[in-house]
């Protein structure tokens, strides 16, 4: 059960970037020294969360963080990536909240005596609930609050980060949130997805400039969420069904940012469904980015739908992850020589991939078998994709530790590292000991 990549990879050479990725509501709790957001509201929801659940406690990070900053240093890991809760940091009035601060100033300052580089995204899903209750992220005003947000932040820690990520995949926040309502703040109609979509991705652009102005000794840029698409068969009608889904899906939320335009499939939209686009909004949207993080769990099949345009094709006997998620790693390589093709992209680095699987644990020990085979063959995947000349420089294994999985609570673990929600007591698994390995012999 080991990870092994080709001698004299970029993968195995010191100067390739190896994490572990979490994000603030799923891991902290300390729920009370935050404001509400709409995760916490979401989660009181009826039959929102699959197990009842919701993030008051999640990891007990928020007082566990220092044995976890030792367990994070144990793994031999370069860098850290975290996101910051907007509620912990500043309040509701604007100003920012020094407790908030402190904390994650505290814990900045020891990932820094360890070496270990800090990749911060500033918005990993967790929108302070007043700003829900002004319209959230269908009203444009929000995209303005989350400047003065990435003000405070970057502002009160510095050069204490190595990277800062505007957004986390900007289309589970706008299609799950808004669209079809399975996430916070559960919103549902085919009129709100892609307004909250552009008013996300102003958002970003605004916080870009921040970036730029502030921190221009940091790594800036985006972290976006990608499924590619493929046709059931080779049949034009579903070649055309995949491409609409990729556009739909996928492409709507990067040439924005590098093409500074929306994919023609806009034009085949209701009026009713479009984004408010205010003259400029693109060109604001289009700001350069010093990196392009991206994250790939697995691929979806889809075939022409005389009603819904596409629809997707669930296959029969492929290996599924926990999620239900095809393993897929060819899709990775796809996915990263395509976008390279598509796009004048500035460095990559790939922020997530992982897979949630049925972990037991039993004497202490993990031996989460399918979990290595996925790390193995994904990472080999991301060495093909540099091979075809994707410029990739570091991944982050998601996830540290099991966690909050949204909408199935903690029933889904993601984990390198086995969490027990009674006691709290973290375990490596046999992941992690692999990743740990495999990044010990690089040279
Ligand atoms: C991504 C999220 C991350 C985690 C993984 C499994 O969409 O960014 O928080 O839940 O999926």
């Amino acid at each position: 059960m080991k990870i092994t990549l080709p001698k004299n990879s970029r993968l195995t050479s010191k100067d390739f970037m190896f994490g572990v990725a979490t994000a603030s509501f799923q891991i902290e709790g300390g729920v009370e020294h935050r404001l509400p957001c709409i995760w916490d509201t979401f989660c009181r929801t009826e039959g929102a969360i699959a197990d009842k659940s919701n993030g008051d406690i999640a990891c007990d990070h928020y007082h566990l963080w220092q044995q976890d900053i030792e367990m994070i240093s144990s793994l031999g890991i370069d860098a850290y990536r975290l996101s910051i809760s907007w509620g912990r940091v500043m309040n509701q009035d604007g100003s920012p909240n020094q407790t908030g601060i402190a904390f994650y100033t505290n814990f900045l300052d020891a990932l820094k005596a360890k070496n270990i580089k800090a990749f911060v995204t500033l918005y990993h899903w967790d929108l302070p609930q007043h700003l829900e209750d002004e319209g959230g992220w269908l009203n444009r005003q929000t995209a303005y609050k989350f400047k003065e947000y990435t003000e405070l932040v970057v502002k009160a820690f510095g050069d204490r980060v190595y990277s800062y990520a505007t957004l986390n995949e900007p289309f589970c926040s706008a299609y799950l949130g808004y669209e079809i309502g399975i996430h916070a703040p559960g919103i549902k109609g085919r009129e709100f997805g892609k307004k909250a979509a552009h008013h996300l991705l102003l958002a970003h652009g605004l916080a870009m400039e921040v970036l730029t102005n502030l921190s221009p000794n940091t790594l800036n840029g985006i972290v976006l969420n990608f499924t590619p698409c493929y046709p059931n068969t080779d049949n034009l009608a579903d070649i055309t069904a995949a491409k609409y889904a990729d556009d739909y899906f996928n492409q709507w939320y990067i040439k924005p940012i590098f093409d500074a335009q929306y994919p023609e499939i806009l034009s085949t939209l209701p009026t009713a469904e479009h984004p408010d686009i205010v003259e400029g909004d693109l060109s604001i949207i289009a700001h350069p980015v010093d990196f392009l993080g991206v994250n790939y769990y697995t691929r979806a099949i889809y075939k022409a739908d005389n009603k819904e345009v596409f629809s997707q094709v669930m296959l029969d006997d492929v290996p599924l992850t926990d999620m239900g998620w095809e393993v897929y790693p060819q899709g990775f390589t796809d996915l990263l020589v395509d976008l390279n093709e598509k796009y004048d992209l500035p460095p990559v680095y790939i922020t997530e991939n992982g897979a949630a699987m049925p972990d037991e644990i039993t004497d202490n020990v993990v031996i989460d078998k399918d979990r290595v085979s996925y790390y193995n063959t994904h990472l080999n995947a991301v060495n093909q994709a540099i091979e075809k000349g994707v410029d990739i420089q570091g991944y982050f294994a998601w996830s540290l530790m099991d966690n909050f999985e949204w909408a199935e609570g903690y029933l889904k673990r993601f984990g390198i590292v086995y969490v027990d929600y009674q006691s709290q007591k973290r375990t490596i698994k046999a992941s992690g000991y692999a990743y740990r390995d495999f990044i010990k012999l690089r040279k």
